[in-house]
């Protein structure tokens, strides 16, 4: 089937090199000459596990390529997928302007039938908005084209991206229109081969699917913050209660994790429009109200815990930051609980060295060259001469250090680990001072 996706960004980018993997001919469109020039060179902005060797394989068998032309992008697809931002508006709600500019483009230049593809996770309403804007301009231009919009949302995980959409849990299609459905059905049939995936419901409900699922996850890990907030002050261990409760089925062990706060282009942008869509018909949504000030709070916990050990006045002092990525896999910063933690550092007068396996070039890139960020090539670098450690990534590689090493190259043996990766009680017996989150230990070695 030939498909065109306006946007390769995570979303755009993976979905497309998929549909390309099993055999369809897609045409990528983004408004970033840049992003089109280095992709059509093979270099891939992005870093996703198993996506470049995917984008390289389809673009050199002239499966999947990639342009600036709109009009030829709209020539080129049966179905267009619009895979564009939906970044927060100034007062949180979701911003259409990117989604209804790509609505606006497809009805300029289509001449055929067209199924418009909703990806992008957008507010319930967006669809009928999307089907508007180019009924009016095709009304504009005096063509009378079919077309149908359908919502499509994502579903897939950053650092697993390509891995999700090859093997998708579901793949909700929102559409009322037969035609639209089995067009849908078609695309996504090398998928559902070794289990039916697709379900179909109306578009509003596909559309607030996406919001739901991710609401509910940010939820469970605010709702653990607020145990591991309480597990600290009553002297438990959040540890044992995370094991404790996720053996029940009804609870389960996925998303269970205390932490240092959820971050990411998708939770904190989802939770808030879905507040101001609630607000917006009278709706107080108070469980995401929150869950998102929780998880505001969290992103201030390790500069909490760094203050109890040194004090508020940080000058002088150097800490080594194991973890910039909003999480392990990806070199995604986007609202990272990192960037809250470094501008506290900051404020404080420290000096950070800081390392992360992928995102050493967006922190870079966001932040610039300033004398009080150092970012070193190795984990074991960052160490050296620091005060204290600080983890706020649980990558795969920071899991089991020499503590022998971090022992000898930090000046005071002090630990501020924001992913509970290490056991409190052997840190402690190898003299480390420990900080977890929710862990009582830490307060009773106070
Ligand atoms: N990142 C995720 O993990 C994830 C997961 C599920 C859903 N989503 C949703 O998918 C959507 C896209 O997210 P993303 O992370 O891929 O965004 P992104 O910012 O990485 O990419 C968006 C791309 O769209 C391009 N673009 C903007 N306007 C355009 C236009 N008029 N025509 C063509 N291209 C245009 C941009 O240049 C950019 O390359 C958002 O709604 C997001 O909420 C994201």
């Amino acid at each position: 089937m030939k498909v065109t996706v306006f946007g390769v960004g995570y979303v755009g980018l993976v979905q497309a090199s998929v549909l390309a993997d099993v055999g369809h001919e897609v045409c990528c469109v983004d408004v970033d000459q840049d992003k089109v020039d280095r992709l059509n060179q093979g270099l891939i902005p992005i870093y996703e596990p198993g996506l470049e060797p995917m984008v390289r394989h389809n673009h050199d068998a002239g499966r999947l390529t990639f342009t600036t032309d709109a009009a030829a992008g709209v020539h080129h697809g049966k179905v267009q997928f619009i895979a564009v931002g939906t970044p927060p508006d100034e007062d949180g709600s979701a911003d259409l302007q990117y989604v209804l500019a790509v609505a606006d483009t497809i009805a300029r230049h289509m001449d055929s039938p067209k199924v418009v593809v909703d990806k992008s996770t957008v507010p319930v309403g967006t669809a009928d908005k999307v089907r508007q804007r180019i009924a009016s301009v095709l009304k504009e231009r005096g063509a009378d084209v079919a077309f149908q919009v359908v919502s499509n949302p994502e579903f897939l995980k950053e650092g697993a991206a390509v891995a999700d959409c090859m093997r998708p849990d579901r793949i909700v299609i929102g559409s009322d229109d037969e035609v639209a459905i089995e067009v849908m059905r078609e695309l996504y049939e090398p998928f559902n081969r070794q289990q039916e995936r697709t379900v179909i419901m109306d578009v509003r409900s596909a559309e607030l699917t996406k919001y739901a699922a991710n609401c509910m996850l940010a939820t469970k890990i605010s709702f653990m913050n607020e145990m591991a907030n309480l597990a600290e002050k009553l002297g438990a261990d959040i540890e044992a209660v995370r094991r404790g409760i996720g053996s029940d089925p009804r609870i389960g062990y996925h998303f269970i994790y205390p932490g240092c706060g959820y971050g990411g282009s998708c939770f904190p942008k989802d939770v808030q429009a879905l507040i101001r869509a609630a607000d917006g018909i009278g709706h107080d949504a108070k469980i995401l109200k929150a869950v998102e000030q929780v998880n505001d709070d969290q992103k201030t916990v390790l500069m909490r815990n760094i203050r109890r050990h040194f004090g508020d006045d940080l000058k002088g002092r150097t800490i080594a930051l194991w973890g910039l990525a909003f999480k392990p896999n990806t070199d995604d910063m986007r609202e990272a609980p990192s960037r809250v933690l470094l501008a506290a550092l900051w404020e404080a007068g420290a000096r950070v060295q800081a390392y992360d396996p992928e995102a050493m070039e967006e922190t870079q890139r966001i932040f610039g060259h300033r004398d009080n960020l150092v970012l070193m090539g190795t984990k074991e670098a960052a160490l050296k001469g620091a005060d204290a450690l600080v983890i706020c990534t649980e990558w795969q590689a920071f899991r089991a250090p020499d503590f022998d090493f971090i022992q000898q190259e930090l000046r005071q043996p002090v630990i501020f680990d924001g992913r509970n990766l290490y056991d409190p009680e052997r840190l402690a017996k190898r003299g480390f001072h420990y900080y977890g989150i929710g862990r009582g230990l830490s307060i009773n070695q106070e």
